[in-house]
């Protein structure tokens, strides 16, 4: 039995690969690298160790794709016939991923949660619980399940940065700013390439407003988040594109999503950004040109294939489709979205009370019925988080409610939603700009009403 850095014993018996399996956990805390490669290497080195193999399917799960859930089964059934001769961590990890795989997202991830009480330092079974508490947008437990390992850890365990920086995330989307950003920053100090705590620190300065300071600390810190192999890059690029559009400066957006994610089309969690980062231009006035029909483009190559995975994915491939008006790619999504919401697994449930009303929203915009989008977006934006992502990626939901309110002839209804932003952002740009044009809708349809009111008497 040999024991891995953070003193969890593994049912490896070839030290190389349980080295092989380390580098596949840094480059997973890193997001930098190849973390599946090396496990495939592991494998080969040690054929009888479940680990690697289970270590595989919970990596590939948290990509959240159908076609990754698909490969996880293969790694799965690679490692079961192994599961006599394995850990009882491997074997609930086993369970866990299995869980996961087959769409029981809630519990795998109670699974996992588990396994964490014998074993707070197993970062495989934390981070891929993290990542789902964000796929399954639990706020509280992107805290709670870190702080209940917390104890366990210190700076002297390697890699304790990374636990600080899913903290810091957790803690922000709880809404707890200040103290993400002093853990963010403590992460910082500790491993300045964690991408994750820098991300967690962006996303404070996102929802407090604080828009220069953010491009400033992106900037300063890109070298680290925009280092080579870094697959999360794409997504701190996103959170910059976004204090340039608060700031109006569509040009500097649209770079970023030149340089970023224009290129995004091969996995599923880059293109929501993209997609959303050019629906937000959309709202805001600006013309992307080409780049809607080429991310419509991208949605459309995987749509039979993954639409009905996963909500959040099918309401950003109707946004796609909408802006690049696909009529006929949004009527082979709703079909897969309404199958899928009909089925008893954690993404049904997703779909029947977020992801029909979201796409059923979008697709009522694009049709310019403004008041139908408003009716479905009201009625499930409040419940929003459970079809998961962050406060910041759900905000579109709200942007495109005042827009479609403010479309609508409801100046008061935007301006209603827009007082959060600014409640919560006193005096912010994008905020201040919603509510001038929601003003001048309304006042420009008021005339529009008199005028006909007095021709009608006259
Ligand atoms: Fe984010």
């Amino acid at each position: 039995m040999l024991i891995d850095q953070r003193g969890v014993a593994t049912s490896a018996t070839e030290p190389q690969a349980l080295a092989a399996l380390e580098t596949a956990l840094t480059a997973f805390q890193t997001y930098r690298g190849d973390p599946l490669a090396p496990l495939d290497e592991a494998a080969a080195t040690d054929p009888g160790w479940a680990g690697a193999r289970v270590a595989k399917a919970l990596i590939l799960m948290t990509f959240f794709e159908r076609r990754f859930a698909r490969e996880a089964g293969e790694a799965l059934a690679a490692a079961r016939p192994l599961l006599d001769a394995a850990t009882t961590r491997d074997r609930a990890l086993w369970h866990a991923a299995d869980l996961l795989m087959r769409g029981e997202w809630d519990a795998g991830t109670a699974a996992l949660d588990r396994v964490l009480v014998d074993h707070p330092r197993d970062v495989l079974a934390l981070q891929a619980a993290h990542l789902m508490d964000f796929y399954r947008g639990d706020a509280l437990n992107l805290r709670n399940r870190v702080a209940r390992v917390m104890p366990h850890w210190s700076a002297a365990v390697p890699g304790y940065a990374y636990v600080l920086g899913m903290h810091a995330f957790g803690l922000e989307e709880c809404n707890q700013y200040p103290e993400a950003e002093a853990a963010g920053r403590r992460a910082l100090d500790l491993a300045a390439d964690d991408s994750w705590a820098i991300h967690a620190v962006t996303h404070v300065m996102e929802m407090q407003g604080r828009i220069d300071e953010g491009i400033a600390w992106l900037e300063a810190r890109r070298a680290a988040w925009a280092a080579p192999g870094n697959g999360f890059a794409f997504h701190n690029a996103w959170h910059l594109a976004l204090f340039h559009l608060d700031r109006a400066d569509h040009a500097a957006a649209i770079a970023l999503f030149d340089e970023w994610l224009a290129g995004a089309g091969g996995m599923a969690l880059s293109r929501v950004d993209a997609t959303a980062l050019l629906w937000r231009l959309m709202l805001e006035g600006a013309d992307p040109g080409t780049r809607a029909a080429a991310m419509a483009d991208a949605w459309e190559a995987d749509l039979d294939a993954e639409a009905g995975f996963y909500a959040f994915n099918d309401f950003h491939a109707a946004l796609a489709f909408t802006q690049a008006g696909r009529t006929q790619a949004l009527a082979r999504l709703m079909a897969q979205v309404e199958r899928a919401a009909g089925r008893q697994d954690a993404n049904g449930e997703m779909e029947r009370r977020v992801g029909l009303g979201a796409c059923r929203a979008a697709i009522a915009f694009g049709e310019g019925r403004p008041q139908d989008a408003v009716a479905q977006l009201a009625a499930i934006r409040d419940g929003a988080s459970r079809f998961g992502g962050s406060h910041a990626q759900r905000d579109l939901l709200t942007l495109t409610l005042v827009e479609a309110a403010t479309r609508a002839g409801q100046p008061a209804l935007a301006a209603h939603y827009i007082a959060e932003r600014l409640a919560l952002r006193p005096g912010n740009r994008w905020g201040l700009r919603l509510l001038a044009r929601a003003r001048q809708f309304g006042e420009s349809a008021a005339r529009r009403a008199a005028t006909s009111e007095s021709l009608a008497l006259s």
